[in-house]
């Protein structure tokens, strides 16, 4: 999620920002002022208790924001992400956005400080005050307003400052100007997310050779259940055991041993730029226990990538496999490769549908030498935006 919270004196232009950046990230813009403003207009007892309080300039209570603060995220948890316009305005609203954004599994991306000295405020909102309507833009409530800024919210920065999320921009420059700021601002904090790669193809089509090279390419961990399991084999654990029983009888390992090893490679990588999984998720279940363990790292999924290979060259490749050094003990019979193809057709093939929908997958001829196919795939990711 891209969780956004533009912050700054009244007038400092967060709702006039707000307006293009909805636009153009498609988030959920949430305005404590417009939502109070709805209450009051709507004459609600929260708009009731609220009335005097912004004809007078000073901040509603914490109390009445969080109540309409929460119903609105709870309302629209789907959304890509949500653009915060005058919230948080106390140290308390912090905590409660940070509580918020943990119940979601997420974070707040950044805090945008729209810097403006006090004097352009009122130069702004006095003008504004001619057609606004609004009972509070006048030249002595203005003046409160802004007292309630210096006291109460200005010591929030330092909130944000402590985790590193803050970023400034001068906000007396043209709308223009202060836009441009504030997309560099979003496009970097994008930068130092997570990309993650999923890799599909029936067995035989080359996606762990691929899965490696790109791995090593793009500087990204290579995630592969296959690996981490026969790791398990090779250490001679009891769940090596278990796993080598069922790689005998072409069974598909259960999750109960899967999960907990991808869970602790994402937990244990530092310093990662992302990961490219590969034979995983496998299974519509483990789909959606790959979203979840990714979105505890406020991470998601950002490109799929399916090799198609016909059947007939599976089955020749696989079968050729089986008669050299490189055997895999999955493939050592035509039964066993039939039920490993077999496996994919009934449990990975609707995998590959659900992301269709959600995700675009990017669909690569596998019918070539082992360059071709990896050029086509680099170029298939480098393509468009991340
Ligand atoms: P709220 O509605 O949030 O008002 P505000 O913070 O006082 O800010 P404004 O909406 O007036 O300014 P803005 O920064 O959005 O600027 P705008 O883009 O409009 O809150 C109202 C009241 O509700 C509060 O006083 C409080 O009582 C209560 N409240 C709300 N949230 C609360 C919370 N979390 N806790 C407690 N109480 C809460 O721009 C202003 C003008 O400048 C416009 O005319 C615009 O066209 C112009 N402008 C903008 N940018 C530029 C630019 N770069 N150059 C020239 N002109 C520009
Ligand atoms: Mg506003």
């Amino acid at each position: 999620m891209l969780n956004i919270a533009l912050f700054g004196p009244p007038g400092a232009g967060k709702g006039t920002q707000s307006e293009r950046l909805v636009k153009e990230y498609n988030l959920f813009y949430i305005s404590t002022g417009d939502l109070l403003r709805k209450e009051l207009a709507e004459g609600t007892p929260l708009g009731e208790q609220a009335r005097e309080i912004i004809a007078s300039g000073g901040l509603v209570s914490d109390e009445i924001i969080v109540q309409i603060i929460e119903k609105t995220i709870a309302e629209n948890t789907q959304a890509a992400g949500f653009l915060f316009d005058g919230f948080p305005r106390t140290t308390i609203q912090a905590y409660i956005l940070e509580g918020l954004m943990i119940k979601l599994n997420t974070s707040l991306t950044c805090l945008i400080d729209l810097h403006v000295p006090e004097a352009v405020s009122i130069e702004r909102l006095v003008k504004r005050g001619k057609s606004s309507g609004r009972s509070d833009d006048n030249a002595a409530v203005i003046r409160n307003r802004l007292k309630e800024y210096r006291e109460k919210t200005l010591p929030v920065l330092q909130f944000y400052k402590d985790k590193g999320v803050r970023h400034k921009v001068d906000a007396t420059r043209s709308i223009d100007d202060v836009h441009g700021d504030v997309l560099e601002i979003i496009r970097n904090e994008q930068n130092k997310r997570l990309f993650n790669i999923v890799v599909f193809g029936y067995p035989g089509s080359g996606r762990g050779t691929q899965g490696k090279a790109l791995a090593d390419r793009f500087g990204l961990e290579y995630v592969a259940t296959g690996p981490m399991l026969e790791q398990e084999i090779k250490a001679g654990t009891e769940i090596g055991a278990r796993i080598e029983a069922l790689y005998a009888s072409g069974e598909l390992v259960p999750d109960e041993i899967v999960v907990p090893l991808i869970e602790k490679r994402l937990q244990n990588a530092s310093n990662v730029r992302g990961f490219i999984f590969k034979g995983f998720p496998r299974t519509l279940v483990q789909s959606y226990i790959l979203e979840g363990l990714l979105r505890k790292h406020d991470a998601s999924i950002s490109k799929v990538v399916e090799i198609e290979v016909p059947m007939l060259e599976l089955i020749r490749r696989l079968d050729e496999r089986s008669q050299t050094n490189r055997c895999m003990p999955y493939d050592s019979s035509t039964a066993k490769i039939v039920k490993r193809l077999h496996e994919h057709e009934q449990k990975t093939v609707p995998v590959i549908a659900k992301y269709s929908q959600l995700h675009e997958v990017s669909k690569v001829d596998g019918m070539a030498p082992f360059d071709v196919v990896f050029q086509r795939i680099v170029d298939l990711i480098q393509q468009g935006d991340r």
